[in-house]
């Protein structure tokens, strides 16, 4: 079917929806055609003649009255216009739309050229009884100045799934084609649902766009973490579920945000955070780090063209949309390392969990919030000729973690089933050559027998140092500015006195510095 055609059909199943009239009737009242929608459903082609009769009675019908006007739902009702983008997972947005009908939320569908690979329009506009928008350059719609009329009409914009490419757009402020353009056009509040591969996800590019959209006020859902559509692919990037979507949706609605307002609910400076937020936390980012993918690299210095990865801050494993666990680690003592091996003269790569602290500059920082997505953003930034791994990294997540925000008042209290997340230093330290950065330094945080510990912590996850220290809640490390770290190699154990974490960071990248020299004169 030409697309002249898949929209015309669109719009006769917009209307048919809408006003409840039956194919047959709108075919003798517009064309004197009883067959004309059957055929048209069939695929079959009419003449261009008979396209413009249709417009013509599809347009006076509109200038009717209210019952043919295009907009399907009363004045009171809430509106919602949703960018469909061209992902793998528009599916479940046939699922979301009949949902927010149900409860009484209008839904105006725009689609990518993308999305139509995907899904069809006539699905779309079947589902929410209007017209699915798709072309910037129509005529019926822009002599109105639709795309600006689009974007304003609606109580909230919805961009599910946000592909790769969309957020990318909206990012880089793009407005080539109707989706971009209504998202540039609009002053209301803009709900995004990523969904892609891992990779794409954790992707610099992708980090980057994120942040300044987090930055923009823009409001993010998902993504989840789990199997992808591609066998044997893990990590973050699904869609949110759609009961997630939907109370997403629902709150903001309630409680809208405009726009370019980083959001005051929930979240602060992760901005724009919602209660059901997952998605890592990505503060605005004032300063970006990079430009391209690899971080900068390039500055003279005894560890210039080496790769150096940290991870750091803790991370939150979430129990349900409002609720995670936690820890106090701050991602000062990471962060300050990875500064200083910037200093150094290497490319740096910091994995970071949900921090306040801005960006090293000149570092690359990818922003994680659960342990999972922390081993995924680790593994996808190896190779590296140091691997420091100084998050606090939860041993334990939630089994089955919650969709729905858990409530007090039952008569049973709720249980929290605990699974072991994966050891992210043992991993990596247990990597074949090539995979494995040869000098891999793994922080201890211990309240008690701290030394004794990290010994055997050196020896159990395979790494070449450990940097112990007592956590204490009295010590004030956690959070603090000031560390007292001990270094257990193979030869034995340093202890150092208390410093800031700044000159903790300058000995340790120095002496690692001097460690790799050795090894890589060995090799
Ligand atoms: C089979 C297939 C599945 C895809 N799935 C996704 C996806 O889930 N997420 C994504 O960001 N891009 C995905 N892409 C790539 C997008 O379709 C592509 O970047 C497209 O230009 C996006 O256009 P849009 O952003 O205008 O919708 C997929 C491509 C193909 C061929």
């Amino acid at each position: 079917m030409s697309s002249t055609r898949r929209e015309l059909l669109s719009d006769i199943e917009a209307f048919l929806g809408r006003t409840g009239m039956t194919p047959t009737k709108f075919g003798i009242a517009a064309v004197n055609d009883g067959h004309l929608v059957a055929n048209l459903r069939k695929g079959n082609s009419i003449t261009l003649k008979t396209a413009e009769k249709v417009r013509a009675y599809l347009e006076k019908q509109r200038a009717a009255g209210p019952v043919s006007e295009s907009s399907p739902e009363t004045s009171s009702q809430k509106r919602i216009v949703l960018i469909i983008g061209g992902g793998i997972a528009a599916y479940k947005c046939l699922e979301l739309i009949r949902r927010l009908r149900e409860r009484g939320i209008a839904v105006r569908a725009v689609m990518t050229k993308a999305a139509q690979e995907f899904i069809t329009p006539l699905s779309v506009g079947a589902l929410a009884g209007d017209r699915v928008f798709m072309e910037l350059f129509d005529l019926d719609d822009e002599r109105e100045i639709g795309h600006i009329r689009l974007s304003r009409e609606a109580s909230l914009i919805v961009v599910a799934p946000a592909t790769a490419d969309l957020l990318a757009k909206m990012a880089g402020g793009h407005a080539d084609d109707l989706a971009s353009c209504v998202l540039m056009a609009t002053d209301k509040p803009v709900l995004v649902a990523p969904a892609m591969n891992p990779r794409m996800w954790l992707n610099p590019a992708t980090r980057r766009n994120v942040a300044l959209l987090r930055g923009d006020g823009v409001h993010f859902v998902g993504p989840g973490v789990g199997e992808m559509a591609e066998r044997g692919e893990a990590g973050p990037g699904r869609l949110a579920e759609v009961p997630e979507l939907i109370e997403a949706i629902q709150s903001l609605l309630t409680h809208p945000t405009p726009a370019g307002s980083p959001s005051p609910l929930w979240g602060g400076d992760r901005g724009g955070g919602k209660p059901y937020i997952q998605s890592p936390a990505i503060p605005p980012s004032p300063t970006l780090p990079h430009e391209g993918g690899g971080g900068v690299a390039g500055a003279p210095g005894p560890l210039a063209g080496r790769r150096v990865l940290v991870t750091s801050g803790p991370t939150h494993e979430p129990i349900d949309p409002v609720r995670y666990i936690a820890n106090r680690s701050s991602g000062k003592q990471g962060a300050a390392i990875a500064a200083e091996a910037r200093a150094l003269g290497a490319e740096v790569t910091l994995v970071l969990g949900p921090s306040a602290i801005a960006d090293p500059p000149g570092v690359r920082v990818v922003r994680v919030e659960t342990a999972q997505e922390m081993l995924a953003a680790t593994r996808a930034a190896l190779p590296a000729d140091i691997g420091v791994f100084a998050a606090a990294v939860a041993d334990w997540r939630v089994a089955a973690q919650s969709s729905h925000k858990l409530k007090k008042g039952t008569k049973t209290l709720p249980r929290l089933e605990l699974v072991e997340n994966p050891d992210i230093l043992k991993t990596i330290a247990s990597e074949r050559p090539g995979i494995r950065p040869p000098l891999v330094i793994g922080f201890a945080a211990e309240t008690q027998n701290v030394v004794e510990y990290a010994r055997g912590k050196r020896k159990t996850k395979g790494a070449d140092w450990i940097v112990a220290n007592d956590v204490s809640p009295q010590t004030g490390i956690m959070g603090g500015d000031r560390n007292t770290v001990h270094l257990v190699t193979a030869e034995g154990v340093e202890s150092w006195p208390e410093l800031d974490k700044g000159e903790v960071a300058r000995r340790l990248m120095r002496r690692a510095a001097e460690r790799l020299a050795e090894i890589t004169a060995k090799a």
